[in-house]
């Protein structure tokens, strides 16, 4: 008897992950030390970054709900970045990929408000980042963030080369492998995490500054929303204030007063029984993509479906929490919020934009289909065919346009910015730096300049 509960105990697992502590989802660990759930794991803290004692708690959960969360009714971006918080410790469950929100907008708007609220799901004032503190030590915070909500504000104090990586990198859940003193490779911290953060600028455009394009994969993991554009800024429903200033300055007291309690009560809840919980969550899911669905004319692009699908992720989070009576909210608020987010996402996107991006793959998909056996030479081939005005070249499901051939399919639109369209909506594998043409590979001779087209495009639909 004595040995067996020696060896229990000496089954006690060391994590040095905060958050949740392994993929079974059996544990969630606190940087105050604090385990919910299996106890057999114990946080090994002396190399947490300051960020994780931040996540700790003030007042009680119904302090919380009855003076944070019940100032975001009637306010929907509070709402969504309240929910979006919850997401955090859904995506490691569901087994979705971490991302979030950029809150774009003028200054003085109420976006760091916001982002105040949000963090008081979780922990202290002190538990908000700021993008500039964030550029050394991001891997540090974002790993102690795992399970939870990174929240960064100003992206614009940060120098826009370093905005690109530091939001490839936290998109990526995965820091960088390094050696170890002994020469052994460290595996890289990985994480799962809510990102929510602000500043006057898109990411996209902050890139721009540094000549560099953002990916499509990094926008849709930082979905950016116009932030400054609601009844008074960032609020909605000022709760008796007549000033959006004063309203401001009273919800950043309350979430220094009350804080850190929701997220725990959510993954409570969540590890109380785990399969029910995320059965819910899909149908939430579910039924925000079928409101949404009826209510905007969303395209069938790869983008526009993680973006709703996201925004679902983040609405199920909500209603879980309301449901749970976390929140106190009515059953929908989070649900309608997520719709204001994916609206506000839709329109930034630019309709127009939008239009011209699809029709420039469509162009290119039924080029493709009409004459990708007689103007393409197939390099699988064995005896090679004589071609009459060759438009490139084509070997497995990959398609080498020539650029004329390409100026020729894109008559009358920017041939380059077509380029762009067809990159972002994920059909074209761009070249090194700048160029969205690469170099042809050695099987075709001279080696010229080629747009590099995936297979998938002639199932990518204008339905
Ligand atoms: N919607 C608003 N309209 C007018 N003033 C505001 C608004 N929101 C906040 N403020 C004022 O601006 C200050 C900064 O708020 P903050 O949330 O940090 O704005 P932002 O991050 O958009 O710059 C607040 O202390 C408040 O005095
Ligand atoms: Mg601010």
């Amino acid at each position: 008897m004595r040995a067996k509960t020696l060896r229990r105990e000496g089954r006690v697992t060391t994590t040095k992950r905060l958050g949740w502590a392994d993929e079974s989802c059996r544990a969630f660990v606190f940087g105050t030390g604090r385990v919910i759930g299996d106890g057999g794991f114990v946080f090994q803290s002396s190399h947490a970054p300051g960020a994780a004692a931040e996540m700790r708690d003030a007042g009680t959960l119904e302090d919380w709900r009855s003076t944070v969360a019940a100032a975001c009714e009637g306010n929907p971006l509070m709402v969504l970045a309240v929910s979006l918080a919850f997401a955090g410790a859904l995506f490691e469950p569901m087994h979705t990929e971490g991302g979030g929100i950029h809150l774009r907008g003028a200054s003085s708007r109420g976006k760091s408000t916001v982002l105040r609220v949000a963090v008081s799901v979780w922990g202290s004032p002190k538990f908000l980042q700021s993008w500039r503190a964030t550029s050394n030590g991001l891997e540090g915070v974002a790993a102690a963030c795992n399970g939870s909500l990174i929240a960064l504000d100003e992206m614009g104090e940060i120098d826009a080369r370093e905005a690109g990586k530091t939001a490839y990198m936290l998109a990526n859940g995965q820091g960088k492998a390094r050696a170890s003193r002994t020469g052994t490779a460290r595996p890289a911290a990985r994480w799962k995490t809510s990102i929510l953060s602000s500043g006057e600028i898109s990411l996209a455009d902050k890139m721009t500054e540094a000549g560099q394009t953002s990916r499509a994969g990094q926008e849709v993991r930082l979905l950016d929303i116009l932030a400054d554009g609601q009844t008074h800024g960032a609020f909605d429903d000022l709760n008796r204030h007549s000033d959006p200033a004063a309203f401001a300055d009273e919800i950043r007291l309350k979430a220094a007063t009350a804080f850190g309690t929701a997220g725990p009560a959510f993954v409570e809840h969540l590890l109380r029984n785990m399969n029910e919980a995320t059965r819910q969550a899909r149908e939430f899911i579910d039924s925000f993509k079928a409101i949404a669905a009826e209510k905007f004319d969303l395209t069938s692009d790869g983008q526009t479906s993680r973006a709703v699908a996201r925004f679902g992720l983040i609405a199920a989070a909500g209603e879980l929490a309301t449901a749970w009576g976390i929140t106190g909210w009515q059953p929908e608020a989070a649900i309608n919020a997520a719709l204001t987010g994916l609206e506000l996402w839709l329109n930034g996107r630019g309709g127009a934009g939008q239009k011209e991006a699809r029709d420039a793959v469509i162009r290119l998909r039924a080029f493709i289909s009409a004459h990708g056996s007689s103007k393409f030479e197939n390099l699988d081939g064995d005896a090679p065919r004589t071609i009459l005005n060759r438009a490139g070249w084509t070997r497995g499901e990959t398609y080498y346009i020539a650029t004329d051939a390409w100026h020729e399919i894109h008559a009358g639109h920017d041939p380059v910015r077509c380029a762009k369209y067809v990159r972002d909506e994920g059909f074209l594998e761009s070249g090194d730096g700048r160029n969205l043409a690469q170099r042809a590979p050695t099987a075709i001779p001279g080696r010229p300049r080629v747009y590099v087209i995936k297979g998938p495009i002639l199932g990518a639909g204008d339905d």
